[in-house]
């Protein structure tokens, strides 16, 4: 039998490059979709154009779906898709959703029903927030690098922060397992941190003066919205600001040691490994 080939979508992004990287490490191929394609292995891919699913599902036995980014209601885009990748041969299919986006969720949540209710075999990952949003492109990193302070709406809300190596761990499990998960997997990092907290460690590990600064909800929307997201979204994110404050994400799952056989990294250890990149900031003051 020949090895399954895994459509990564999303497959230049934080999930899916490290999904990517996972299945070529156990010897399966992954082809990432990219609506930028570079090199043999990636394939140009656009949520918003059918025409390029088609030639992206050939051949495939299984997709790492990262539905649609900033958009409240996706199900319209990626209800087709499945359908087609079904027909095409698909068998398994895991979704990457979020510890915050519940079935109940209007417009988002209706994605997990639609890939249990198609694909044969399935998992709908639901991570927590990523320790990567503190590095990278992120609002929250780019907030540290400009001013030294992160600006939540959380107040002293905690969130079991998780590493996106975590998170490809479990998918990349959830992909090639011989027996289906066919399960939802809240995935969260090893403890509950405030974004005080997480300031207090980063300014620890790197010398640097990083503060959080607690706003309202009705301020942080403006923020958001000033920063060019359009209305829906934005005051989408504000209310998941407001769930952490009122300690939706105060939680810590087992998740990722039993699937992956080994412990969740930790936020300190996460800072840890990007303290050259959190410390070249010149525009951080020095505690
Ligand atoms: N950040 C968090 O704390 C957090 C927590 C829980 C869940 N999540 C979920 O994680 C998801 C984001 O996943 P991620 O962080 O792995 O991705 P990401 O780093 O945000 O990357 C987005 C990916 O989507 C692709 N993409 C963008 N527009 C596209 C389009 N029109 N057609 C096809 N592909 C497109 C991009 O590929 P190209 O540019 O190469 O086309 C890129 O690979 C979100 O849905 C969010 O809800 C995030």
């Amino acid at each position: 039998m020949s090895e399954p080939t895994i459509l990564v979508t999303g497959g230049t992004g934080t999930t899916g490059s490290r999904v990517a990287t996972g299945l070529r490490a156990a010897g399966v191929a992954a082809r990432i979709a990219s609506r930028k394609p570079l090199g043999a292995d990636q394939i140009r891919f656009d949520w918003t154009e059918p025409a390029t699913h088609a030639p992206a599902l050939d051949g495939v036995d299984g997709v790492y779906l990262v539905p649609p980014i900033g958009l409240s209601a996706p199900a319209p885009i990626v209800e087709p898709f499945l359908a087609q990748a079904i027909r095409a041969g698909v068998r398994r299919v895991v979704l990457l959703g979020s510890s915050a986006i519940t079935d109940e969720t209007p417009g988002l949540g209706r994605l997990y029903s639609l890939v249990r209710g198609a694909a044969p075999e399935w998992a709908v990952l639901r991570p927590s927030w990523f320790m990567q949003n503190f590095v990278g492109g992120h609002p929250v990193a780019a907030g540290i690098r400009a001013t030294g302070e992160i600006i939540t709406a959380t107040g002293d809300g905690r969130v079991a922060f998780v590493d996106a190596d975590d998170i490809a761990a479990v998918a990349v499990r959830a992909l090639l397992d011989p027996l289906p998960h066919n399960t939802d997997h809240l995935l969260t990092g090893p403890e509950a941190l405030s974004y005080a907290q997480c300031a207090a460690i980063i300014a620890e590990e790197t010398g640097r003066m990083v503060r959080h600064r607690p706003v309202g909800v009705a301020e942080f929307t403006k923020l958001v919205r000033e920063s060019g997201v359009p209305a829906d979204f934005a005051a989408f994110l504000a209310g998941l600001d407001d769930d952490i404050r009122r300690g939706a994400e105060d939680r810590v799952t087992a998740v990722v040691p039993d699937v992956t056989g080994r412990a969740a990294g930790s936020f300190r250890a996460f800072i840890a490994r990007h303290r050259a990149e959190l410390t070249e900031s010149a525009a951080l003051p020095a505690v």
